[in-house]
């Protein structure tokens, strides 16, 4: 534990430009310095420290932060780490919180099952290379799995000789003591008997972060049926399962290049995985996923790729997997093997190239994953798909950030048919309920002045009601509209770049190309306003709407700016990944975008349908064709925006 006070010294020593020049070569410029950013490639500096502000800002890549953030992310150091790290920089004594005997005891306790691991790890390799049983036994056994002798090698597999206590006679006689030996589980001691846990059995050693054995799994050879097929250590004071990932050693700085992380359950899916070039891998170990092991990926990614071979039975239970990645702000996809396959086998079946299509072409985000899974008991009865429609927003709502919430409304109403603001509501309601949980004395009055849930009614849509998707264009602008969102292009030498745009300067640019107006009111007011302050590149200052003199614009910018749904967990909200929410801004822009394209399109084609209708009535024969040909071309714009969507929000 470092003290308080003490942290308060390191951030207020910690001079953000001196910390980051001893990564970072940086120049002046103005009342800033620059350099070439260090968290992804290019050429031109557009990485950016203010002195004065104490912080950094990418404007290539978006990652910012301050010193302490920038020594986690460039050495991938968690807090404690980087403060210790600075402290060091600085000359700043941690006095960490006096060390009790108890804790002294414990260190060395801690050191004592480090090198008893690490001993019993070299035992087992050597037996499995160098002693004839371990040779024919065990050698054999990984060869015929298809292990080469070098991925044996880098993840130290080993043999544990069919004997009672080989191992725990070796380990005395080399000083070991018994507590160790049994504290790590590595000996069992039955009424003062001591014999082996792993006897007759393939070894793979745990690794923790830092590449320290930490325990073991051990695979049996024959299938037994009285004996189970794999034995693990027992938890100590060295190995808590829960936060421990099997591979993560191995896998980290894959995961970072890749920024990605695939998830398995096996030893042997993780091996096979690596082994064949897919080095970004780790394995919870047939234990369910914990929040503590998602962290740990966290650290290094937010993206998680969820391998699953499971059966139907499983598939759900994977669902509560999926719920704590998302709840952690992570991006999460899942991907199904064929029945009969593991990972592990499927990659020993099929060549890379195949294997990387298959991972690429059969991952599905979850609502994708959800839907599909639960729409096969659903049918088409009604009120199942709606307890559908109800648990896959259940799951929506656990996701901290709003604007990455939108974007995955918008996708459940085009997979699953229903009207986004349905859905929204009904969100709300949940993300209220939540709220309302952490605020209760608050009178349920306030909140049940917010709007119905509506799910479970049968509710008519007004076709020519575009309200919902004029509302959310204006929420953003309002919202994020000083921000920047990137957009790929090639450049002379036709390598792709990032150029970053102005969210309000790309809306208004979007509107004018189509002639878009608001129908109401308001919103047209309060974008014209905002056009105005872009066009006259005044400084934007959301007091200028929020306490403006026209009512319908500062009452309507106050609804918006601070909309129920956006009830946020600021806390959380620190944490996400600049440059995640950067690209889910983009797709949140271009989607309400288009949502709205959509709507007004969809207006005038009932409105083309009805005049259609009226002129065969009246038999003005005449006017039909020319009304086919435009319902047709109407129906063609529709199909290609919802195709746009389609493509946006499925990314
Ligand atoms: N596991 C375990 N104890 C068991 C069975 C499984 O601890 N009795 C854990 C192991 O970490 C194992 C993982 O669950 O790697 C997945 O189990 P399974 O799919 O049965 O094993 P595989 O890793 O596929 O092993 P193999 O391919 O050798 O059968
Ligand atoms: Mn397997």
């Amino acid at each position: 534990m470092i003290p308080r006070d003490t942290i308060q010294t390191i951030i207020e020593t910690a001079r953000v430009e001196e910390v980051i020049s001893d990564f970072v070569t940086l120049r002046k410029r103005g009342v800033n310095m620059i350099g070439l950013c260090p968290f992804h490639n290019e050429k031109t500096p557009s990485f950016t420290v203010s002195p004065a502000k104490g912080i950094y800002k990418c404007f290539g890549c978006g990652k910012a932060g301050n010193s302490v953030n920038f020594v986690m992310e460039h050495e991938h150091y968690t807090y404690p780490e980087a403060l210790k790290f600075l402290a060091k920089k600085y000359n700043i004594e941690i006095e960490e919180e006096e060390q009790t005997p108890e804790q002294i005891q414990e260190l060395n306790e801690k050191e004592s099952l480090f090198a008893v691991s690490a001993f019993a790890q070299k035992y087992f390799t050597d037996q499995l290379f160098n002693s004839e049983e371990g040779k024919s036994i065990g050698l054999s056994y990984f060869k015929n799995r298809d292990l080469r002798e070098h991925t044996i090698e880098q993840f130290q597999l080993g043999y544990s000789p069919d004997s009672w206590d080989a191992f725990t006679k070796h380990a005395l006689k080399n000083g070991y003591k018994t507590e160790y030996m049994v504290k790590s589980g590595l000996t069992i001691d039955k009424n003062g008997n001591k014999f082996d846990r792993f006897s007759a059995r393939v070894i793979f050693p745990i690794h923790n972060l830092s590449g320290r054995v930490i325990g073991f799994g051990g695979r049996i050879l024959k299938s037994e049926e009285k004996k189970a097929k794999y034995v693990n250590s027992p938890e100590s004071d060295i190995y808590s399962k829960s936060q421990v990932l099997y591979g993560i050693y191995f896998a980290k700085n894959a995961i970072i290049k890749k920024d990605n992380c695939y998830l398995v359950e096996g030893y042997t899916d993780v091996i096979s995985l690596f082994q064949a070039g897919f080095e970004n891998v780790v394995a919870s170990s047939g234990t369910s996923l914990t929040t503590d092991q998602i962290r740990l990926i966290k650290r290094y990614t937010p993206n998680i790729t969820i391998l699953y071979d499971g059966d139907e039975a499983g598939l759900k239970a994977s669902f509560r997997g999926i719920d704590m990645i998302l709840e952690q702000g992570m991006n999460v996809k899942i991907v199904m093997f064929p029945k009969g396959e593991d990972p592990d086998s499927y990659v020993r079946s099929h060549r890379s190239i195949e294997v990387e299509e298959f991972l690429t072409a059969g991952s599905k985000d979850f609502i994708q994953f959800k839907t599909d899974i639960l729409l096969k008991e659903t049918k088409n009865d009604p009120v199942k798909r709606a307890g559908l429609i109800k648990e896959i927003v259940q799951t929506i709502a656990l996701i901290p950030d709003q604007i990455i919430r939108s974007v995955y409304v918008k996708e459940c109403s085009v997979k699953m048919d229903m009207a986004e603001q349905i859905l929204m509501n009904e969100l709300n309601k949940l993300i209220r309920k939540k709220f309302r949980h952490n605020f209760k004395e608050i009178p349920d009055e306030i909140f049940d002045n917010f709007s119905e849930p509506q799910l479970e009614k049968k509710v008519e849509i007004d076709v020519f009601d575009t309200s919902y998707q004029e509302k959310d264009v204006i929420r953003l602008l309002l919202n994020y509209g000083q921000d920047e969102i990137l957009f790929e292009q090639n450049d002379e030498n036709s390598k792709p770049i990032q150029i970053p745009v102005k969210v309000s300067k790309f809306i208004i640019n979007d509107l004018e190309v189509d002639n878009i107006k608001f129908k109401n009111e308001n919103y047209q007011k309060i974008y014209e306003e905002y056009v105005k302050l872009v066009e006259e590149e005044n400084v934007y200052d959301s007091k200028y709407f929020t306490y403006n003199i026209n009512k319908g614009i500062s009452k309507n910018s106050i609804n918006l700016l601070t909309s129920p749904y956006e009830l946020d967990d600021w806390e959380n909200k620190k944490n996400i990944i600049v440059v995640t929410e950067k690209q889910k801004l983009k797709i949140a822009i271009l989607g309400a975008l288009l949502s709205l394209k959509g709507k007004i399109i969809e207006q005038l084609i009932t409105e083309n349908q009805q005049k259609l209708k009226q002129a065969e009535l009246e038999e003005r024969y005449e006017e039909i064709p020319e009304m086919l040909k435009r319902q047709q071309d109407l129906k063609t714009i529709s199909k290609d925006i919802n195709k746009q969507l389609g493509r946006v929000i499925t990314r």
